[in-house]
């Protein structure tokens, strides 16, 4: 199973109420374990997480740190991207050169690196003096 079939199978799971828009994301680590996140909204819609933030949330509860590769999937006309968030929350985690594949469920894909998709990112070497 592919990491886009592993994003296909969470998306099934969102609790999206609201938006009516479902999206899965799952990322694989070096070790090659696989953590999976759908989006969960809520009534108080701030209060929301996207699909993204619960992969991660996922490897760094599993004592993980380190994303190798992330897909991102969502029925959608386009290839869903990451909102800004969750870009600059994948930065977090992913070295440049790691590949963001968006996808929707027509088929349609694009992947790009993480340092093109979050471009000048913010990042913890800009707080050392
Ligand atoms: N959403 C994600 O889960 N990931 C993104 O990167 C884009 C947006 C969710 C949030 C909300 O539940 C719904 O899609 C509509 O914005």
């Amino acid at each position: 199973m592919s990491l886009l079939d592993d994003a296909k199978a969470v998306r099934e799971n969102a609790h999206a109420p609201y938006s009516g828009f479902k999206v899965g994301a799952a990322l694989r680590t070096p070790s090659g374990k696989v953590f999976a996140g759908c989006n969960v909204e809520n009534a108080a819609y701030p209060e929301g997480t996207c699909a993204e933030a619960g992969a991660i949330a996922a490897m760094v509860a599993a004592g993980e740190t380190e994303i190798a590769e992330i897909a991102v999937v969502g029925d959608a006309p386009a290839p869903v991207s990451p909102c800004g968030g969750c870009r600059q929350k994948i930065a977090e985690f992913a070295p440049p050169g790691v590949r963001v594949t968006m996808a929707n469920m027509q088929g349609d894909t694009l992947s790009l690196a993480i340092e093109d998709l979050l471009p000048h990112a913010f990042a913890k070497a800009q707080m050392e003096g």
